[in-house]
C-alpha cells in the first residue's frame, strides 16, 4: 500500500489511467484540489472546496478477468461507510455506490478499467469524500451534500481518515476478489436505506418504479413493479 499526494490535478482518475506503467498497484493518488472531476455515467463532478479528499485507488490484479471486478465500487462503498462509523456517523448506501449521512450525499464512487485488447492493466476505483467542507460550500454542488465535519461536528484529519480507510479496504481486498459481492451483502443490505421502499431509477433516458426488494449475489438490484414483474437492475441512479 502506498500513497501518492497531488497539489493539483484534473482528476485523480485520469492521472492515474495514464500513469498506470509508473504507479504500483494498491497506490492511491490523491489530493485535495480537483480541476476537473469526473463523475458517473459521463457527468462532472465538482468538489466542495479543499475539503474534498479526492482519491483514485490503482489496482493491478493478477487475473485478467473476474467477476468481482464488477462489485468492487461496492465494497469500496461498505468501507466507506464502515470508516465513517468510526467517527461516530450513520451513513446509509444509496444503490450502487453512493453514500450519504441524514439524506446528503458525503461521498460518490467512480471505477475505471485500463485495458488493451485482451489484457487488463489496471482498474482505477475513484472516490471523493467531503471530509472538512463548510455548508457554503456544500451549497455549491447540485444536489443536497454534506460533510464529516459537519455530521461529526469537529474537523477531520485527512491523512489519518484516508490511511484508516485504506487499511480497512485492504484488509479483505484478496478475500473479496475471491468471493464477491456475497462476502459483504449482509453489510451492504444493512446499510442500504431503500429496502422494501417504492423507488425509480433511471437507466440512461428509462425509468422503472417498483418496491426495492433486494439485491441479487452479483450487487444487482431487484425492483417488483406494480404488475408484480421483476425488474434485475445492473446499472442507474435511483431518483
Ligand atoms: C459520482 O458520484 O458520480 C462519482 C464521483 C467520483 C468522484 C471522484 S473524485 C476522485 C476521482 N477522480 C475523478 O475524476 N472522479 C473520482
Amino acid at each position: 500500500m502506498a500513497f501518492f499526494y497531488l497539489e493539483e490535478v484534473d482528476s485523480t482518475n485520469m492521472y492515474a489511467k495514464e500513469h498506470i506503467y509508473e504507479l504500483e498497484d494498491k497506490t492511491t493518488v490523491y489530493t485535495f484540489n480537483q480541476t476537473a472531476g469526473r463523475g458517473r455515467l459521463d457527468r462532472k463532478w465538482n468538489c466542495a472546496g479543499d475539503g474534498t479528499l479526492c482519491a483514485s485507488i490503482v489496482l493491478k490484479p493478477s487475473s485478467n478477468m473476474k467477476i468481482s471486478y464488477s462489485s468492487l465500487t461496492m465494497y469500496l462503498g461498505v468501507v466507506i461507510a464502515e470508516t465513517l462509523e468510526e467517527y461516530g456517523v450513520h451513513p446509509v448506501i444509496k444503490w450502487p455506490n453512493d453514500v450519504l449521512v441524514n439524506s446528503k450525499k458525503i461521498c460518490g464512487i467512480l471505477a475505471e478499467l485500463v485495458s488493451y485488447p485482451g489484457k487488463l492493466e489496471g482498474l482505477i476505483l475513484g472516490f471523493g469524500i467531503n471530509l472538512n467542507s463548510e455548508k457554503e460550500e456544500l451549497e455549491n454542488i447540485s444536489q443536497p451534500a454534506t460533510s464529516l465535519k459537519i455530521e461529526c461536528g469537529k474537523p477531520v484529519e485527512p491523512k489519518e481518515f484516508l490511511e484508516k480507510l485504506m487499511d480497512n479496504f485492504f484488509e479483505r481486498y484478496q478475500e473479496f476478489l475471491d468471493k464477491g459481492f456475497d462476502l459483504i451483502k449482509d453489510e451492504y443490505v444493512s446499510r442500504f436505506g431503500f429496502l422494501n421502499k417504492e423507488i425509480t431509477v433511471k437507466i440512461f433516458d428509462k425509468s422503472v418504479t417498483g418496491v426495492a426488494v433486494g439485491l441479487n449475489n452479483l450487487g444487482a438490484l431487484i425492483l417488483l413493479d406494480s404488475d408484480n414483474k421483476e425488474h434485475t437492475l445492473l446499472i442507474g441512479d435511483i431518483l
